[in-house]
């Protein structure tokens, strides 16, 4: 698929790996429908390009998102790239023996994470597929997961959310193919945003870029140029690209 008028919703658009992928896609010349829930993101996220229309949207509730999209597919009924990109990112080991009275994982932390990265990215992609097939349009499903999915030591939920995503995109490879519609998966290392660093310890991700091959963490950039390969090829389905700097192999 070609990026000039490609209709594309980018979900998390605000910050990260979802605002550079929009202003990019943009001045590529798609046209971008950005959602994200915070607000003041999106507003200066707008002024960037007039090919970014901007949606304020809670993905945790699947009303708001059937409103949401609803109105993105009333502005234009030929979407034809969602990218479920939206995450939090959130660390706690199963039994944390330093922490009291409960040294358990907290359930609300454990419902919060399967909320935002698993059950959002089901509510989306269930909604935006049907108006997909209804109206012939082909496309693609591209996931955001993490190098988490092959489960990192202390986060519990994080990663069970992304192994449960890479499972889901794979599915929809196989169920969607007939509709024209591919599904594809991005597993990003340790990739420097304002989001890693604020989950990770500093000395955590040192230790991690130690054992990466390429002795750094990623760019932004990284993502976005393999997100846009996904785009470009219409030969690639249901698989993972892994942009992890090497450190699983
Ligand atoms: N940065 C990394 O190193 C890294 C590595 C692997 C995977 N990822 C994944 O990449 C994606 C983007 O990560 P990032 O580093 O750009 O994060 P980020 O925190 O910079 O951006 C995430 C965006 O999602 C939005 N968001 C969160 N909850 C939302 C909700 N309920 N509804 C709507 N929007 C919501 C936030 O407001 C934010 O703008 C995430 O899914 C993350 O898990 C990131």
């Amino acid at each position: 698929m070609n990026l000039v008028d490609a209709n594309i919703i980018v979900t998390g658009a605000g910050s990260g790996f979802g605002r550079s992928m929009s202003i990019y896609f943009a001045s590529q010349g798609a046209n971008v429908f950005a959602i994200d829930i915070n607000e003041n993101s999106l507003n200066s996220l707008q002024d960037e390009d007039s090919r970014i229309q901007i949606f304020t949207c809670d993905l945790v509730n699947n009303e708001t998102v059937e409103e949401v999209i609803d109105e993105i597919f009333s502005i234009n009924k030929g979407i034809n790239v969602l990218i479920n990109n939206a995450g939090i990112m959130k660390n706690a080991p199963l039994v944390n023996l330093l922490q009291r009275p409960d040294s358990r994982h907290s359930i609300d932390l454990w419902n919060q994470v399967i909320d935002v990265n698993l059950n959002a990215v089901f509510y989306m992609s269930r909604s935006v597929v049907n108006r997909m097939i209804r109206n012939r349009n082909k496309g693609v499903i591209v996931n955001v997961s993490s190098i988490a999915a092959r489960g990192n030591a202390g986060q519990t939920a994080y990663a069970a959310t992304k192994a449960a995503v890479e499972a889901m995109s794979k599915v929809w490879a196989k169920e969607l193919g007939v509709f024209g519609i591919r599904s594809v998966t991005v597993a990003p290392g340790f990739i420097n945003t304002i989001g890693a660093h604020d989950a990770l310890e500093e000395k955590m991700l040192a230790n991690w870029v130690d054992k990466t091959p390429l002795k750094r963490t990623g760019e932004v950039s990284e993502i976005v140029s393999s997100i846009e390969f996904i785009i470009q090829n219409d030969f690639f389905n249901g698989e993972t690209i892994n942009v992890n700097g090497g450190l699983v192999i």
